[in-house]
């Protein structure tokens, strides 16, 4: 197993301000970026902005701005969106920028020596806002206007000269690839959806453009700038210094182990990408996962739709952290999830405040009371303590293989199961009727305390900032969690102080 874990979120289109979806897919990147460190991966963590081709450069025009002017307000606050929702990216690339481009030009021109590349005309239908071709097939009128079955974008007829990617010559070995890679696409009727679209026939794929000039120009023809997606899928191999595949990052991190994306970007990522690495003698990455859509009501929530919910007004009202944990828990991970703020503050009522808060309060209080502070001395472990505490060790494997996996449903499940019976643990041992029983009144409390900082460790990659807090008391920090130590049961010091902990979640008042 590598040591090492090269995590990217999609890099964003800067043509309007960040919302919800957005603010999703960099929350799980971060969650698995946070979770692999704490089990001793040497990470690296990308997410950035995907500056080109006609949409921004339309955007740009509506603005009233040239493109580039337009990316650095735009990308800015992506940027700002990625300390706010304290993400601990490595890099933010952007694909305006030089080592973007010089890395894009390099595969272009690998692409065009292996005969991968021919000029031909493409005429047929392009959305702009997907950035994406269409056959006759994808396409329906509704209301006289021209939609993509697909994304139910409006589409546009396009005729032009235009570089062509031998994508048909693809689908064998990328069929072949599917099947020697049976986790390569998840979830799994995502990779189902794949099969079936290459199986149907790949036509090549139109890869330049020439009726207008926002993007990486083709290296031998300054009339064509490169199709908006080669250039952005690129970004993942420019982060790492391609085409110096000498360099340390490059060495370290590719093939990449997750792209985490969209549904709606699949084809892009699990077709596109692994033909044209493969086309270049690359290593595909190792895994696509296509995560649902955030909703807001039946709909996807986006900004063409103008049914967007902005991230920062939901953090500055209930806190960054209550926004992580909810978006990580009661979505459930690969399909849709609508949001609502009812479900929110009752994630924080019960779950954060109720759960987790209290847990943490009440041990800290009672140790403040009845220790001063201290660590008490474990002594022998009951059968009820070695029960509660063995849960950790026996599901240990279970809990790696299921955010291997991305099944991070069951992952946070286990959480609350946790909590839910280490309150029990604390209301049945009715540590304050034994003041008398010295002996078990310590280990009760060692035990508590124990608990609380395995939680919170489990916790950490959900809500970073809050469980932070907690494990100072005991004099964590970020750089030493562990996850391997919640097979420790007296990883505590006796004796050594304990710090205050300030109210982690306040309680939000409901409106019935
Ligand atoms: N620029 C391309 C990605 C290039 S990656 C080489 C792009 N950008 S995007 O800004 O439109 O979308 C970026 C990501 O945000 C996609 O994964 C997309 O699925 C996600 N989301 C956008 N709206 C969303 C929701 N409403 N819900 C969840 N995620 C969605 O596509």
């Amino acid at each position: 197993m590598s040591k090492n874990y090269y995590i990217t979120t999609p890099i964003y289109y800067p043509s309007g301000k960040p919302h919800m979806g957005h603010a999703y897919s960099s929350i799980i990147a971060d969650f698995f970026a946070r979770f692999k460190r704490i089990q001793g991966k040497n990470v690296f963590f990308l997410t950035g902005t995907d500056e080109h081709g006609q949409k921004i450069q339309r955007a740009a025009e509506n603005n009233k701005l040239d493109p580039l002017s337009f990316c650095n307000k735009i990308s800015k606050t992506f940027l700002d969106l990625s300390k706010k929702l304290n993400l601990s990216n490595d890099d933010f690339i952007r694909t305006t920028e030089k080592r973007h481009s010089d890395s894009v030009t390099h595969l272009w021109n690998i692409l065009e020596k292996n005969n991968q590349i021919y000029l031909s005309k493409y005429s047929g239908w392009y959305s702009v806002s997907d950035e994406a071709f269409y056959n006759d097939d994808e396409v329906e009128t509704i209301n006289n206007q021209k939609i993509s079955k697909i994304s139910g974008s409006s589409v546009e007829w396009v005729e032009e000269e235009s570089y062509f990617f031998r994508l048909s010559q693809w689908q064998k070995p990328l069929l072949k690839f599917y099947s020697e890679n049976k986790n390569f696409i998840l979830p799994e009727s995502r990779r189902n959806e794949v099969i079936s679209f290459v199986e149907s026939g790949l036509k090549d794929l139109s890869v330049s453009r020439k009726s207008f000039t926002w993007g990486i120009k083709v290296p031998s023809n300054k009339d064509h700038v490169i199709y908006v997606w080669l250039d952005a899928l690129t970004n993942y191999l420019s982060a790492l210094n391609y085409p110096n595949v000498d360099s340390a990052n490059y060495k370290s991190f590719w093939p990449a182990s997750l792209h985490l994306i969209g549904k709606d970007i699949l084809r892009f990522h699990a077709v596109y990408w692994p033909a044209f690495l493969l086309a270049a003698n690359i290593r595909p990455p190792l895994r696509i996962y296509g995560h649902g859509w955030i909703l807001s009501g039946e709909k996807k929530m986006s900004k063409s739709k103008g049914n967007i919910l902005d991230p920062l007004e939901i953090i500055n009202k209930y806190g960054l952290d209550p926004l992580r944990y909810y978006l990580i828990k009661e979505v459930s991970f690969g399909n849709d999830g609508s949001i609502s703020l009812e479900k929110l503050e009752n994630c924080i009522n019960s779950d954060l405040a109720n759960n987790y808060g209290n847990l943490c309060q009440r041990v800290i209080s009672f140790n403040e009371k009845n220790f001063n502070l201290k660590i008490p001395e474990s002594h022998d472990f009951t059968e009820d303590d070695i029960y509660i505490l063995d849960n950790y060790v026996k599901e240990f494997p279970n809990l790696i293989e299921s955010v291997d996996n991305q099944n991070i449903n069951n992952y946070l499940n286990f959480i609350q199961n946790q909590l839910f019976i280490s309150n029990k643990y604390f209301n049945d041992q009715e540590p304050w009727k034994k003041k008398n029983d010295k002996k078990r009144l310590n280990t009760i409390i060692y035990v508590s305390l124990e608990l609380i900082r395995k939680i919170s460790i489990m916790l950490y990659p959900v809500i970073p900032e809050s469980t932070l807090k907690v494990l100072k008391i005991y004099n964590i920090n970020e750089k030493n969690i562990q996850f391997e130590s919640l097979k420790e049961h007296n990883f505590l010091e006796p004796n050594q102080n304990l710090s205050k902990l300030s109210i982690l979640f306040k309680k939000i008042e409901t409106h019935d």
